[in-house]
């Protein structure tokens, strides 16, 4: 019988230690994911118990191996090992048949012919928040293009123009005060100012020639062999896919092109002189820096990894940018190489998962690269004022201020570098200190409330930044508000608190991926 200290003995061999929330390994994980690959291939990490296969053939495995390895338990390890519960239509998260039936779906309307379209306009977009730098010679990779660019191009693709924009906003002020004497309905996103689901009614009203409109008129065969289309719902989980898995990935990819040819200014020369180079260059950052190291799966039956058991209702971690550093697929893996023979990495993923976006992702880091270089030809990183971002999801750069050679460094501030000191309480507000029990663990925040009669004002400060809350109201010791994030990634969160005394308990609505519980303690001056 395979008991779990066998496991741990025959899987890994001595002492290599890998916990993927210790922020040392954010910084440079690749000489612990060498000794798992060469003296773990099969990991077992005990303290938080999941398995971790590293080498290129493995990881490949799992994800290739749909009916060992499923998805519907999520693919981060958090979502895995708390049974976090997965909305219905985050095909993302689906197995056969639900995922065949959604995949595609996507897969009709959502064509590489379309998304290789929108280069003129992610070419258009890097020339506006470009242009205005060249003359200080300051730029930020993250701030001024990753942080706001693929967010805008998906707002493209589903056709949603800047002028629109006004429109759309009109059209929720209108449809917020239609009845007068009844009150407004506070159902469904729109009073948060969720723009998508705004301009999902909007463009069912105003139909286009866009990806909104055809996933309105999409008709497919559900799992109940009824043909129909998509609810608003539905389109609506769609697009929260679209933004959820293009934004952070695609800024990362940006961050990790500035830095990894900043330390390679002989092959950002090469590239330079040839712009031919910039598929390969960008494959290579690709391959070198993946912006998502890893995508885990649940074990669904028993199986094994290099002899040793690995049983049915385990988490494996599936190494990605450990196994694109692979020597026994990549010769050299370590070592960045624009010019290397083509094989292909598995950053974005691998079988009937494998990334939807990826045609877009690689249109925007390539255009981005171009236009960066028409601009800059050469630049320098400022690692006093870059930060490292620390979610175990996506691994890249918060910010990175890049300087071209001779700038006068300094003039301009970066926006996520400056201190994070959080503007002071409004007079009269309470404050408290809350936890909100997430599937990704305990996040502490400060939360300053001011409550006047019904009406209830405040901002929420927390490691990831400072927002405003929204929609705030108050019924005796009840509590509830509205909260937009933006990182890890976009998301609104609903909460419902009570108050009694100096003590806060209750839960917040986590976009679409269920609630979780709080609770939270008044803080006196
Ligand atoms: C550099 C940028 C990106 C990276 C590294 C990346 C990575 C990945 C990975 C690893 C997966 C597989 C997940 C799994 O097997 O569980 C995936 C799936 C997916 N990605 Fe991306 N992605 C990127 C950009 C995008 C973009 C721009 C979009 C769309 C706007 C997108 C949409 C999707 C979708 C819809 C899936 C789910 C496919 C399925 O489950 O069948 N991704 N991505």
């Amino acid at each position: 019988m395979v008991t779990n200290a066998s496991v741990q003995s025959a899987v890994s061999k001595g002492t290599v230690h890998w916990d993927p929330y210790d922020p040392r390994y954010f910084a440079n994980p690749y000489p612990v994911f060498r000794r798992l690959r060469e003296e773990a291939p099969l990991y077992y990490n005990e303290q938080y118990d999941f398995y971790a296969v590293s080498r290129y053939e493995d990881v490949a495995r799992a994800l290739g191996d749909r009916d060992t390895f499923i998805s519907a338990r999520g693919d981060i390890l958090e979502f895995i090992k708390h049974n976090t519960p997965m909305p219905p239509g985050m095909f993302i998260y689906e197995d056969p048949p639900l995922h065949t039936i959604h995949r595609g779906i996507l897969t009709r309307v959502f064509t590489p012919k379309k998304m290789a379209a929108l280069e003129p306009q992610i070419r258009a977009f890097c020339a506006d928040a470009l242009d205005p730098l060249v003359a200080g010679g300051e730029f930020n990779f993250i701030d001024d293009l990753g942080a706001e660019m693929p967010m805008r191009i998906i707002g493209m693709l589903l056709g949603i123009p800047d002028e629109d924009l006004k429109k759309v906003q009109h059209f929720v002020d209108k449809s917020l005060s239609t009845e007068p004497g009844k009150p407004m309905d506070t159902s469904g996103a729109s009073l948060g100012g969720d723009l998508y689901a705004d301009y999902i009614d909007w463009r069912a009203k105003n139909p286009s020639d866009d990806l909104m409109t055809e996933l309105l008129n999409v008709e497919f065969v559900d799992e109940m062999g009824t043909t129909r289309k998509l609810r608003r719902e539905e389109v609506l989980t769609f697009i929260g896919i679209l933004a959820g898995a293009g934004n952070e990935t695609t800024n990362r990819l940006i961050g990790w092109t500035g830095k990894t040819l900043a330390e390679h200014p002989e092959q950002r020369r090469q590239i330079y002189e040839n712009r031919g180079l910039i598929p390969q260059a960008i494959e290579e950052v690709l391959r070198f820096e993946p912006p998502g190291p890893a995508v885990s799966r649940y074990v669904a039956r028993d199986t094994e990894f290099h002899g040793t058991k690995v049983p049915e209702g385990s988490a494996v971690v599936g190494i990605t940018a450990a196994a694109n550093r692979d020597e026994r697929k990549f010769a050299n893996g370590e070592v960045f190489d624009i010019h290397r023979e083509r094989a292909a990495h598995l950053t974005f993923g691998y079988g009937f998962h494998n990334c939807l976006g990826n045609a877009l992702a690689r249109v925007e880091g390539r255009v981005a690269l171009d236009e960066i270089l028409k601009r800059f030809p050469d630049w320098e990183i400022d690692l006093e004022n870059a930060r490292l971002s620390s979610t175990s999801s996506v691994r890249g750069w918060e910010t990175l201020p890049a300087y071209a050679p001779n700038a006068k460094r300094g003039a301009r501030r970066s926006k996520a570098a400056a201190p994070e000191t959080p503007a002071p309480a409004p007079a009269g507000a309470e404050t408290w200190k809350m936890t909100l029990k997430t599937p990704m663990g305990p996040q502490e925040m400060t939360v300053h409330l001011t409550r006047q009669g019904d009406t209830l004002t405040g901002r929420i400060d927390s490691p990831a930044g400072s927002e405003t809350i929204q929609d705030g109201k108050v019924s005796n010791e009840a509590l509830t508000w509205i909260l937009h994030v933006k990182k890890p990634m976009p998301i609104q969160l609903t909460f419902e608190v009570k108050v009694r005394g100096d003590l806060m308990t209750g839960s917040a609505k986590l976009g679409m991926f269920g609630s979780a519980e709080l609770t939270g303690a008044r803080v006196h001056a």
